[in-house]
């Protein structure tokens, strides 16, 4: 069974995700190829090891990129550092002003809070990025090839974590204007309110899309091996505590029965986990995505195995 719903032009945002090597970018790269027969296609990736260029085999950096052979497909791999770095360019202004106007410190001690890396703060900025990107409306479709399971997690947790760095601020800034309002009578907004508030906006704008099913889809990619389907269940139920419903799961480098022992035992052992994934997952609609004689690089290979990912094309089957 292909993967479905993908075309449904109200979906704008598809992410892939699951364990390491896995096949997670192959799955992503070629989901952007297909889709981008229909729409103009944007396939972005988060993960800080970018291996869209390998995978697409042309280079393809932080600022949005042509793929070649392929119209209406464009790339981008997103720097999370470079992008914290601008956000912090642009609003240094304002941030320097709630830490001065709300808090005793001194003008170095402002300079080393500003300056302090906040776990986690670069990932947060990863997608604030996608979601400017998508403000644009420039595409039909943003496929995420997203980092080994961790890090795709805490990019999907990333809303709560920037509340509660605005909460921070805000509460900060809440004790100043407080005291202006008890000496003065009055308090007049200014930029520093305005910046909280659009932050306190992206937060909320970036949950509502994680959790829209009708505009956004997290697919997981699994293998049919143990440690993977264990760490398939722990992604699927964290992503369900976030109000991130999973759907589709793909089940990669998947076997086909062949007149050969060695593959006959690989078969028997796979199908365990296989019917495993499908008992423990059984209101997911599950892809099988056979495993290739050759790795799947380059935009032949990968619009090779769309045909099966996207398609269920058959002929494709080409497993050893
Ligand atoms: N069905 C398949 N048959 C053969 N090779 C495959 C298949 N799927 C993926 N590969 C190959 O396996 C390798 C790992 O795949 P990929 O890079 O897509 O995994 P990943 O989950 O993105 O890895 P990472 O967690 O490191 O980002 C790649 O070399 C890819 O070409
Ligand atoms: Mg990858």
């Amino acid at each position: 069974m292909p993967l479905m719903g993908l075309r449904e032009s109200a979906l704008k945002l598809i992410l892939f995700g699951g364990k390491g090597g896995v096949g997670k970018t192959t799955c992503a790269a070629s989901a952007g190829i297909s889709l981008a027969e229909d729409f103009k296609t944007l396939l972005l990736s988060t993960d800080p090891a970018h291996s869209i260029s390998d995978s697409l085999e042309q280079p393809i950096g932080d600022a949005a990129t042509e793929v070649k052979d392929a119209r209406n497909l464009s790339a981008l791999e997103i720097d999370a550092e470079k992008a914290l770095a601008r956000f912090k360019a642009e609003y240094e202004e304002e941030i320097k002003k709630i830490l001065d106007t709300s808090t005793n410190l001194d003008q170095e001690d402002i300079e080393s809070v500003f300056s302090l890396s906040i776990p986690g703060l670069d990932e947060v900025m990863g997608f604030k990025t996608i979601m400017d990107i998508m403000d644009h409306g420039e595409y039909g479709k943003y496929i995420v090839d997203t980092a080994p399971t961790g890090h795709a997690l805490r990019l999907l947790t990333m809303p709560r974590l920037l509340d509660d760095w605005v909460k921070m601020l805000a509460k900060l800034r809440w004790k100043y204007r407080y005291m202006i309002k008890t000496f003065s009578g009055k308090y007049a907004p200014d930029e520093a309110d305005d910046f909280l508030l659009n932050m306190k906006k992206t937060v909320k704008k970036i949950e509502e899309l994680l959790k829209d099913q009708s505009r956004c889809e997290f697919i997981a990619v699994t293998i049919p091996e143990d440690m993977a389907v264990q760490e398939t269940s722990r992604l699927i139920q964290s992503l369900g505590e976030y109000g991130v419903k999973v759907k589709q799961l793909v089940i990669n480098n998947v076997l086909e029965p062949r007149d050969c022992g060695f593959c006959r035992e690989r078969h028997k052992e796979q199908e365990k986990y296989i019917s495993r994934i499908r008992n423990r997952f059984g209101n997911l609609r599950t892809t099988i995505a056979f495993l290739q004689p050759l790795e799947v690089k380059g935009m032949n290979a990968l619009s090779a195995f769309a045909l099966q990912l996207m398609h269920g094309d058959p002929v494709n089957r080409m497993a050893v």
